[in-house]
């Protein structure tokens, strides 16, 4: 029988649930998570809708009733995704479940099949991606352009 860490690892899996996501029940609580991380997306609850419905695939991450986690991508579903947004509700950070929804995401586009899963991280999330496989693009000696509002 697991102990100390490993039993929480198997806890966190058995009570958080990760599952595609569905606008009609859980639109709410995803605005929910977005506000409770002071991201823009949540000013404009129409707008997000509209990228969440022409995402590729968005998921959530839920604990009985409550979603605890939102993530979604984008694809031309051949040879590129593009990580768009990972959330997790400040108090259930740092508990794994960032990590489930990452690893969703990384699974759906497989590297035997796709080129390159790409994403910006903000700033303080480098290490989370780092932990996970990803790396800047300079260590392929690429360079990635970016035009941004407000910066
Ligand atoms: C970034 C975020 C999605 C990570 O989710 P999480 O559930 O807190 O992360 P996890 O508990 O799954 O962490 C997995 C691993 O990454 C590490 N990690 C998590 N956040 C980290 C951070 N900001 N910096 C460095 N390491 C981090 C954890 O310590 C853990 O390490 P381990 O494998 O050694 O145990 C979450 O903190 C969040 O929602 N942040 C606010 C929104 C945000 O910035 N999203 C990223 C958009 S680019």
């Amino acid at each position: 029988m697991a102990t100390g860490p490993e039993r929480g690892v198997a806890t966190l899996r058995a009570r958080v649930a990760i599952r595609p996501c569905d606008l009609a029940r859980d639109f709410v609580q995803v605005v929910r998570i977005y506000r409770a991380n002071d991201w823009t997306h949540a000013h404009d609850p129409p707008r997000l809708r509209t990228a969440i419905e022409r995402s590729d695939l968005a998921i959530v991450a839920v604990q009985g009733e409550e979603v605890i986690g939102f993530a979604r991508a984008m694809s031309d579903g051949a040879f590129a995704v593009y990580i768009a947004d990972i959330l997790v509700l400040p108090d259930h950070q740092r508990q794994g479940v960032g990590r489930r929804l990452l690893q969703a995401l990384l699974d759906h586009y497989p590297l035997d099949t796709f080129h390159h899963q790409v994403l910006v991280a903000e700033r303080g999330a480098e290490g989370f991606y780092r932990r996970h496989g990803m790396v800047p693009v300079s260590t392929y000696g690429l360079t990635a352009f970016i035009r941004a509002r407000g910066r």
